[in-house]
């Protein structure tokens, strides 16, 4: 039932109107403090694709530095003069370098020119470190080489940015370093190495880092890119992907025990999102592995967030390997179930025990402290479950402590998700990682998804979802975004049995994607945050403690019919003492609201209100590189009146209204 509210708008000339209207009064019961939300409640879920890691998020410069490109070792290079690929490096598992020979005439020279990815982005008095191993290729004597940063679009008489000689001095194997500071800002710079006299110079690992990463660690991560992580003060981080732990098969999955040691040594690994879309085709995207799971780790540690790494259960990708020989047999598993232990050793485990020992030569004594892992992605039938079970049974015999996320595979209904979610119970997994790319109406129906969830299964982690609009609208535009805050009024209100929640994918470099939407896009030197990202980020600010009931008309508000396109949820932060309401129109019309905290004592009074309200004029828009900031949450001011709080809220718009709870 909706009251009469009579409210008092002030016409031009501040003359009082009095209006009858509608309103929707949503009473929070403020004395029902409910299910406690989990810290991990609001997280990220990253994924080596759009070349979020090489070339993105891994602060590395170079592509193909080690020169194991398979198909061209040379990919990624320009060379000129007299160049040879040769085979017996220094790197076991990255055998291949390039060996310089002197070009024979003073006037010619000996040049490999790497073009980065897309292209090499540097700031103009930024620092980069520059390092490479090599030796001379002769006993005895001493070679040179001159390491430069140059700008090829350049129209100046000189297209170096910055450079400078480096002289090999020995024929053994030794890293050499230094540091470049370009004299401008360019984009799509390139690094060139030339080799100055005639004496040979072999070359390999040849890298160029900002000095600037993040926290300033040498095999460092893109600032900037790390910084929007951390300011959406996610709970949770789950990585390294979705589809590339699984491989388009078995050889190309993603190895955590091949992404960590030194960097110089792990092996390269093809990434699946080369060719599985050709419609998209990237025939130069591979993963370094140099972020591999020691970095993912510490990241997820500076940044606030629980690791969650998820590794391969034994099954290929499913939509691409219908034979059965594709996968691992049930009885063949013990490889895999071992790398799952040790990666538990190598996160948690001891220094005296072989992997803790890594941890600890890799520089993090202290373990960190991992409490969960997702063993399978998008996986189904009994396929999965059969595997699954053989992992159950050996972590839990040895970590009984670790939470086992499974899968309740890639749809949000429908048949394998209906046989999974019994299993993943038989199996009593922790929580069962749940998938929905969905288009706008599956959101709009999807309010009340949680509500009638069994509350003594395993909990669930909503850890892909994004709203991919209707009619091929497959980009992220406000919209979209607007329609996740409503369905994420679900998540919030079903706490009690949703623990996790993280949107997907991550980043996307504008050049090289291969999926939309993503919730962070950059080029070689900016980066944007989309809606989606604020809409994370308004929930995971405002996410409270505790749930509080919150109904318009006894029900929840969920978009349901009659309920004008309205959804909202409520929280109380024992932290802050503060009460938080979300609220979002979808709807076309702007509707008065009406917020009653009930059951508030009469000493009580709510203060230092405000209201966060995240809109924009064109729907389908979003922020771009060129323009970050057109859509952003806007804070100001509220009053309220004792208990009662009278508004409006606009058309297409998401709302998060707070008050402190003080005495009076
Ligand atoms: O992130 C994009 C892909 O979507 C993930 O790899 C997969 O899990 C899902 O299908």
């Amino acid at each position: 039932m909706k009251t009469l509210l009579t409210t008092l708008a002030l016409a031009a000339g501040l003359t009082a109107v009095a209006q009858t209207t509608d309103t929707h009064e949503l009473v929070i019961q403020t004395k029902k403090v409910g299910a406690q939300i989990q810290p991990t409640m609001y997280g990220l879920f990253f994924e080596d694709i759009n070349y979020a890691a090489d070339g993105g998020l891994y602060a590395e410069l170079v592509k193909n530095r080690s020169f194991e490109f398979p198909n061209n070792h040379l990919q990624g290079w320009k060379v000129a003069g007299k160049v040879e690929v040769k085979t017996d490096g220094p790197f076991d598992r990255n055998p291949h370098y390039v060996r310089l020979n002197g070009s024979g005439h003073g006037h010619k020279h000996t040049v490999i020119e790497n073009e980065g990815f897309f292209g090499i982005g540097v700031k103009q008095g930024e620092k980069y470190r520059f390092s490479v191993w090599a030796r001379t290729t002769k006993a005895g004597g001493s070679a040179k080489i001159y390491a430069e940063i140059a700008n090829t679009r350049s129209m100046g008489e000189n297209q170096g940015l910055a450079g400078t000689e480096i002289i090999i001095d020995s024929p053994e194997w030794k890293q050499y370093e230094v540091v470049l500071t370009p004299s401008a800002t360019e984009e799509k710079a390139v690094l060139r190495l030339f080799l100055r006299g005639q004496n040979g110079v072999d070359v390999e690992h040849v890298s160029l880092f900002p000095v600037d990463t993040w926290n300033g660690h040498k095999n460092g991560l893109r600032k900037d890119l790390v910084q929007a992580l951390a300011d959406v003060k996610p709970g949770v981080f789950r990585f390294p992907g979705g589809c590339i732990v699984e491989g388009t098969d078995l050889d190309t999955r993603y190895n955590w025990k091949n992404s960590v040691g030194p960097v110089e040594n792990r092996p390269l690994n093809e990434n699946r999102w080369q060719y599985t879309f050709t419609h998209r085709f990237f025939p130069d995207y591979y993963q370094s592995y140099g972020l591999g799971f020691y970095e993912y780790f510490l990241m997820s540690e500076e940044i606030g967030a629980e690791p969650l790494p998820v590794l391969s259960v034994g099954l290929a990708c499913q939509y691409q390997n219908d034979d059965i020989h594709a996968h691992v047999p049930v009885d063949e598993l013990d490889s895999y179930v071992q790398d799952a232990l040790d990666l538990i050793e190598f996160a948690n485990g001891a220094t005296d025990t072989k992997w803790g020992k890594l941890r600890a030569d890799m520089g993090h004594p202290e373990p960190f402290n991992m409490k969960f892992l997702g063993i399978g992605n998008e996986q189904w039938s009994s396929l999965f479950t059969e595997r699954l079970e053989v992992f159950v049974k050996a972590i839990r015999e040895k970590y009984p402590e670790i939470n086992i996320i499974g899968s309740s595979g890639p749809n949000s209904e429908g048949r394998d998700f209906d046989y999974l979610w019994p299993e993943m119970k038989r199996l009593e997994v922790d929580l069962v990682d749940e998938h929905f790319y969905r288009p706008e109406s599956w959101f709009l129906a999807a309010g009340n998804r949680y509500d009638n969830y069994d509350r003594k299964g395993p909990k669930v982690f909503a850890g892909e979802y994004a709203c991919h609009g209707a009619n091929g609208k497959k980009w992220n535009h406000f919209n979209a975004a607007l329609l996740e805050a409503a369905f994420m009024t679900n998540l919030e209100r079903n706490a009690d049995i949703v623990h996790m929640a993280t949107y997907a994918p991550l980043f996307a470099h504008v050049e090289g994607w291969q999926w939309r939407p993503d919730m962070i896009w950059f080029d070689n030197l900016r980066s944007v945050k989309t809606c989606s990202y604020y809409v994370q980020q308004l929930y995971s600010h405002n996410k409270g403690t505790n749930v509080l009931p919150l109904t318009m008309d006894g029900q929840t508000v969920s978009g349901q019919e009659g309920q004008d396109g309205l959804f909202a949820s409520a929280v109380w932060d024992n932290e802050t003492n503060t009460y938080i309401v979300k609220v979002i129109n979808v709807g076309e019309q702007s509707q008065p609201l009406t917020l009653n905290f009930a059951g508030l004592k009469k000493n009580v009074i709510l203060t230092d209100g405000k209201v966060i309200t995240f809109h924009a004029d064109d729907l389908l828009k979003d922020n771009t590189v060129e323009a970050p900031n057109t859509i952003v949450p806007v804070e100001s001011s509220l009053a309220i009146d004792g208990n009662v709080l009278n508004t409006r809220i606009g058309a297409k718009t998401f709302c998060v209204y707070k008050f402190v709870k003080s005495s009076k």
